[in-house]
């Protein structure tokens, strides 16, 4: 290749690349699957594609996701839940927590081989029903019940407690950043989900494995804003 034709690519090479610029500062970027973009999973999402990872954001109706990835650029797509989970090395499931079961027994064996699954769904009363509930709570709580649900995946609970709202502005906060409880028994995926968290702007703190996770639940003891050190005080006095 002559020096100038070298140089012309080297220029070509850069002109594609800014939009990954974001994600190469901390870590590459990993393509990314949203099952549930509604209110929080929209949120999270658009920070992802903020930090420069490819999102996939899911909806049995993906047409109606146009105008959410029309505004955030090349980074953002639409697609059905199984576009998603097959697009994603990473899958957030940001559902209500029951449709969980109802996504497991089509994509357990496709989320199994995924390297995290981010489980930010909770148990809710309001919408799910005591039953529902209860019937969480006698299988371990939100992280073990997940985990059933999902053998094999690599899951780790996360912004659980965190409104959707208050994703944006508490993002990138100034002085110290925001923690965020999180819980998981896989080492890799505890790692690239602390990763992903620190990208968008928040610390994480691994309060302990699945079993915790049925603590990570809006009203539960981690409340909802914490520094990383007062996280660590409250998941101490649990243990
Ligand atoms: N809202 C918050 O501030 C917040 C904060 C932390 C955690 N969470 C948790 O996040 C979860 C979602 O809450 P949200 O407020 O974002 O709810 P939402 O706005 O109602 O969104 C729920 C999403 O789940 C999808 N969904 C529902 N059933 C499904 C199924 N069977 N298969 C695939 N997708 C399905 C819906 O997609 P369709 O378009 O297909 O209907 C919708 O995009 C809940 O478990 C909640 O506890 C919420």
């Amino acid at each position: 290749m002559t020096k100038r034709a070298f140089l012309f690519t080297v220029v070509l090479v850069l002109a594609a690349l800014p939009h990954v610029a974001g994600a190469q500062a901390t870590g590459s970027p990993l393509k990314i699957g949203i099952v549930g973009a509604g209110r929080e999973g929209g949120a999270l999402g658009t920070l992802l594609v903020k930090a420069g990872h490819p999102v996939m954001f899911s909806s049995r109706h993906p047409e109606n996701l146009k105008g959410l990835v029309a505004g955030l650029g090349p980074l953002a797509k639409a697609g059905t839940v199984d576009e998603a989970v097959a697009f994603g090395d990473v899958v957030l499931l940001v559902v209500p927590y029951p449709a969980i079961e109802e996504i497991a027994k089509v994509h357990a064996g496709a989320l199994a081989q995924k390297v995290l699954v981010m489980d930010v769904s909770n148990p809710s009363a309001g919408r799910d029903g005591e039953a529902l509930v209860k019937s969480v709570n006698d299988q371990g709580g939100a992280g073990l019940m997940t985990a059933k649900w999902l053998p094999g995946a690599h899951i780790v609970r996360a912004f659980n407690s965190i409104n959707f709202r208050k994703l944006g502005e508490l993002a990138h906060r100034a002085g110290e950043p925001l923690g965020v409880p999180i819980a998981g028994d896989d080492p890799k995926a505890i790692a690239v989900a602390e990763s992903l968290i620190r990208e968008i702007g928040f610390e994480p703190v691994l309060v302990g494995g699945l079993a915790m996770g049925k603590y990570l639940v809006p009203g539960g003891p981690f409340g909802v804003e914490h520094t990383a050190a007062e996280i660590q005080q409250i998941a101490g006095s649990l243990h």
